[in-house]
């Protein structure tokens, strides 16, 4: 059996201890070596903090610090997961990569394109293996989606995810000592998440690239939150309407709302292909289409369309995605990661592109244009100052 696996974390909030959870079994197993942990406000490192994320956590030798270029330099790693707010990325990535360290780098990777086409150079030029935050794509109702629609032709796509404002859980960055809000919600303010369409509608985006393949362009307008009406910095949008045209010929709708004093949420997805539709019911995938003789000779009820698609048992997809990243590790092949940091660009870009269309008033934006046209320069730049 191959050495187990030598990780770190920078950034032990929400999403880093959700994947603490998952390394500490792996290490159980003997995968992985949790070896250091890196968080720039040290009481994150605490022990006795993280115990109550992690089931029978302790530190042990696990190497802890505020430093990330001094931890670099010290302890022999193998791969580093990043789990920062997007918009605070200072070289971290890039450094760890020249060192030829693989890389797992949380969604949205970036909030400025040009920083995230860097990264993703630094990546392919050191040779090393990465994975961006994508764990939905090891969701098995999704991955039923994804071979069902194999050998169809999708037509169009919709998806609605209305939440409340309030919904956003507290996070671990303590945005107040950065000019962030007061009551670190970072995840409901503009500067830091990038808004709603970036932070959470990137996964949606990408689940929609899982199945049919990458976004050519994208057109969003938004409802901009009234300045009377911002609490606690949670300036957010009301709602979005962004369109996404796929490189196959389909087009999506991604619909999403935050409101605040709602208290109410709901989703809904309609997946459309030439000849039926997809949803999801409960824990049930389920398509509706005909396939008896053509035609019939009475219209089908709804229940003779009615079709339970195969699904393989749950897992935890969060874990999954790291026993994919550790074993693309220990076997030196990427084939089986379902989302590398470069294929995870695509999701990306097109999710920023639907803030700078919002911005241009919906205009169509050709993601190949977004990346490099001078015209979009303004919207990849990262501004010199912030946080
Ligand atoms: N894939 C998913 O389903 C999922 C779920 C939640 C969050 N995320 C993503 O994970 C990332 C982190 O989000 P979170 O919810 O954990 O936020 P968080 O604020 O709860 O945690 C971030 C951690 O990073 C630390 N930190 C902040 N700035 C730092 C710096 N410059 N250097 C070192 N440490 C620093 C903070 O102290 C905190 O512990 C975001 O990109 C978010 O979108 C992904």
């Amino acid at each position: 059996m191959s050495q187990p696996t030598r990780v770190a974390i920078l950034g032990l909030g929400q999403r880093g201890l959700q994947h603490l959870r998952s390394l500490w079994k792996l290490q159980s197993e003997g995968l992985v070596k949790i070896t250091a942990l890196i968080d720039v406000f040290e009481d994150n490192l605490a022990e006795t903090k993280i115990q109550a994320y992690v089931d029978e956590f302790h530190l042990d030798s696990i190497y802890t610090s505020a430093d990330f270029g001094e931890t670099l330099a010290s302890q022999s790693l193998d791969a580093i997961y990043f789990a920062l707010p997007p918009g605070v990325h200072n070289g971290e990535i890039i450094q760890a990569a020249n060192a030829g360290i693989h890389i797992f780098a949380e969604k949205p990777m970036s909030l400025y394109l040009n920083e995230a086409v860097e990264m993703e150079g630094v990546i392919q030029e050191n040779g090393v293996i990465s994975t961006a935050g994508f764990q939905q794509r090891y969701d098995s109702r999704y991955e039923a989606v994804h071979k069902f629609l194999a050998d169809k032709q999708p037509v169009m796509t919709t998806m609605v995810v209305n939440g409340p404002l309030e919904g956003h859980s507290t996070k671990h960055t303590k945005t107040e000592t950065l000019g962030g809000p007061a009551n670190r919600v970072w995840t409901a303010n503009f500067e830091w998440s990038g808004a709603t369409v970036v932070e959470g509608g990137i996964h949606q985006t990408d689940l929609m690239r899982y199945w049919f393949g990458d976004i050519s362009w994208v057109e969003a307008n938004y409802i901009h939150r009234d300045a009377s009406d911002i609490v606690d910095d949670g300036n957010n949008p009301y709602a979005y309407s962004v369109r996404f045209g796929f490189e196959c010929g389909c087009i999506a709708n991604l619909i999403l709302s935050r409101l605040r004093q709602t208290y109410y949420s709901d989703s809904y997805e309609s997946i459309l292909w030439t000849h039926g539709h997809l949803k999801f019911e409960g824990n049930n995938v389920v398509a509706y289409y005909y396939d008896g003789p053509y035609p019939p000779d009475d219209t089908p009820t709804k229940d003779a369309v009615r079709h339970i698609l195969p699904t393989s048992p749950y897992v935890d997809s969060t874990e999954e995605i790291s026993r994919a990243f550790v074993r693309a590790i220990s076997t030196g092949d990427s084939a089986q990661l379902k989302s590398t940091f470069a294929s995870s660009m695509n999701s990306l870009a097109a999710v920023l592109g639907a803030n700078a269309s919002d911005q241009l008033d919906g205009e169509r934006i050709y993601l190949k244009d977004f990346l490099a046209a001078p015209r979009y320069d303004r919207f990849r730049q990262k501004p010199t100052m912030v946080h």
